[in-house]
């Protein structure tokens, strides 16, 4: 028996796959519990971090909220009782029970098709997830406490300079009006996160090729932001937004300006240092329930980015109160939202507007922010996950 609360053992766990009363639930509950057992560090970890760091949201009460990288909440105790981790920790290195787990694996991965599962999407949710603990496993155990170092990602996007009086290094390397900008970056894969892992979203991809397509609509010329502009991206994720904007700003004639890419999660600040480096994009933690603007936060944003930052109703009012004290007079503040139709982030698509009525919070100028505009964009083939239908995009600025 497992301590309550704790993983269970694979032989004392595991569903009959073969069985006619097998649910979908019963899947992920066998798969998640493999993933916790073998693979303890989870967004519980994010969430304990966070109680933590002390972190008191006044009036509203500290549940898990969900980061947008996890489907499910996760324990937020942070007691683990020794006797439960030498527990573990014998469970861990069992081999009976590591080979009967593999076993079982490898019989779901290869049956999938003929399984309770509801729809492709969860059908390929649960291949990865199987797949992703059975290929740890073949790792030689000196690794296997090694962090993830992820997996490196190409993008490219078309500039379009049409906008620009050309830098001698588009002249050098453009024919005509349009560039390439190449950004390479780095990705965890559902290493450190209890479901879908840190990775780059279909929102990022969809934002960076509006933006290549059509700087001057979002505002990227320099008779609308000077040459120095200040850009802050928010759950900046794996950074591309702000690595794109980074290479392509300079070519936009831009010559001194500043991007800089914010989250609030620990590992994914981590990866976010890395990618950004690269690029010469500053980094920074940055909570939207609790922000502390100091360096290099300490200035307005002419431009603040988020894309698919919303999971819970009350992301968008701490956006809203966030960017109220981050956005420069005259800024705007680009939200693009991913819309999941299904599923349980089906609602929160409505949290925004509602969010960005009335006119509080308030500047101590007596300035409040509201949506100027929006716009719904289509989905992209091969861009996102199969529960995302397409994409909203906000434009929210000074009433
Ligand atoms: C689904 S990911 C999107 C990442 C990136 N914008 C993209 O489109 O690839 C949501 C991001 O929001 C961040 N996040 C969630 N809650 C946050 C909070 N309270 N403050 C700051 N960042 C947060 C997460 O850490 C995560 O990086």
């Amino acid at each position: 028996m497992s301590p309550v609360g704790h993983p269970l053992a694979p032989t004392s766990s595991l569903p009959l796959l073969r069985s006619s009363t097998l649910s979908s639930e019963q899947i992920f509950s066998a798969l998640n519990n493999l993933h916790e057992l073998y693979f303890p560090v989870s967004l519980s970890r994010a969430v304990e971090s966070q109680l933590e760091l002390g972190k008191v949201h006044g009036d509203i009460p500290i549940e898990p909220v969900d980061s947008g990288y996890a489907s499910e909440d996760g324990d937020i105790d942070g007691d683990e009782d020794i006797d439960g981790e030498d527990f573990l920790d014998t469970l861990r290195s069992d081999v009976f029970e590591r080979n009967f787990a593999i076993g079982w694996l490898t019989t779901l991965i290869a049956r999938a098709d003929e399984l309770p599962l509801g729809d492709e999407d969860e059908r390929e949710r649960a291949i990865d997830k199987a797949s992703y603990v059975l290929a740890s496993f073949s790792k030689p155990m000196d690794e296997e406490d090694e962090e993830d170092t992820g997996i490196i990602r190409n993008f490219s996007f078309t500039l379009d300079l049409s906008s620009a009086s050309k830098s001698p290094e588009a002249k050098k390397s453009s024919f005509d009006d349009k560039i390439a900008i190449d950004v390479q970056l780095n990705d965890i894969s559902m290493t450190t996160h209890s479901d879908v892992g840190l990775q780059t979203w279909g929102a990022s991809v969809v934002f960076c090729d509006l933006i290549c397509a059509s700087p001057a609509r979002f505002g990227f010329t320099t008779p609308t932001l000077g040459s120095s502009p200040r850009i802050v991206e928010l759950g900046a994720g794996t950074g591309l937004v702000s690595l794109v904007l980074a290479k392509a700003l300079p070519l936009l004639d831009f010559t001194n300006s500043t991007v800089i890419a914010t989250d609030y999660h620990p590992t994914v600040l981590a990866n976010l240092e890395t990618n950004a480096s690269r690029e010469g994009v500053k980094t920074c933690a940055l909570d939207w329930s609790a922000p502390v603007l100091e360096t290099p936060l300490d200035s307005p944003a002419d431009i603040l980015i988020a894309t698919d930052v919303i999971y819970d109703p009350r992301h968008a009012l701490w956006l809203r109160a966030c960017a109220t004290r981050l956005l420069a007079p005259g800024g705007v503040f680009w939200l693009l939202m991913t819309v999941r139709p299904n599923g349980r982030h089906g609602a929160v698509i409505h949290s925004v507007e509602p969010a960005f009525q009335g006119t509080s919070p308030q500047t101590p100028e007596g300035r409040h922010l509201a949506i100027l505009g929006s716009e719904d964009i289509d989905r992209r083939q091969g861009i996102g996950r199969g529960d995302e239908s397409g994409y909203k995009l906000f434009r929210i600025g000074w009433a």
